[in-house]
């Protein structure tokens, strides 16, 4: 029988609800998915994703920012430890609300995804959906995209459009955009755990292939 190839082991990283990490963990239950949850960790040991994660199995861990007062060197250094304590390969941002140093951004350069609420490169930042109603936008959407050292830049492995309706409140918006990120993070990390994705020119490509805008 042919060997199949080992499970990338992945940390999700939130700050709060972690209703993207909810969706990681269950599209990794299935045992044909490439990847597997094999730590969340929190710099807010009070977020509600903590607490989700330990029912569903998942070993969880908290790195207080706060413990390290400004020093943010020395918090990513903790983080560091506990990631090579559960031998992660790959980590997945959460709605982790922590910036990160150049320093540790380079350590994880190919191997860190993160998740945003907009159709990267437009809104970038915090409030994307108000920003995104208040500019008049007729499409917004999500993006799951390499780290890099800039905040909300980095090459696009998935993005998916959702249309702004007339008369679209924030929360409505953000509820149609949250469906569609639950949907897209588990598909992108599949893509990068399974090595489909090669970064050329600051560009993804899917097997080879330009990455397609998934329309809608
Ligand atoms: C999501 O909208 C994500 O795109 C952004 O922060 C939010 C986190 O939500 N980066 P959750 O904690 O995954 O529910």
């Amino acid at each position: 029988m042919p060997s199949t190839p080992a499970r990338k082991r992945v940390a999700v990283l939130i700050s709060g609800r972690g209703s993207n990490m909810a969706a990681l963990i269950e599209a990794a239950k299935n045992d044909t998915y490439p990847a597997e949850i094999v730590v969340v960790v929190s710099n807010d040991p009070t977020a509600k994703g903590l607490a989700y994660a330990a029912t569903q199995g998942v070993p969880t861990a908290a790195v207080d920012h706060r413990s390290f007062g400004k020093n943010r060197e020395a918090f990513e250094r903790a983080l560091q430890r506990e990631l090579e304590t559960h031998g992660i390969e790959l980590i997945c941002l959460a709605g982790f609300m922590r910036l990160l140093t150049p320093w540790f951004v380079r350590q994880w350069d190919g191997r860190m995804l993160n998740i945003h609420p907009a159709l990267l490169p437009a809104f970038k930042g915090l409030d994307t959906h108000a920003r995104a109603i208040a500019a008049g936008a007729k499409r917004h959407g999500a993006t799951v995209h390499f780290v890099v050292p800039e905040m909300d830049a980095g090459p696009i492995i998935v993005q998916e459009a959702v249309p702004v309706l007339a008369g679209d409140t924030e929360a409505a918006l953000a509820a149609r955009v949250l469906e569609v990120e639950h949907r897209i993070y588990p598909l992108a990390l599949k893509l990068v755990a399974e090595g489909r994705i090669r970064v050329e020119g600051g560009r993804c490509l899917i097997d080879g292939q330009p990455a397609p805008l998934i329309p809608r």
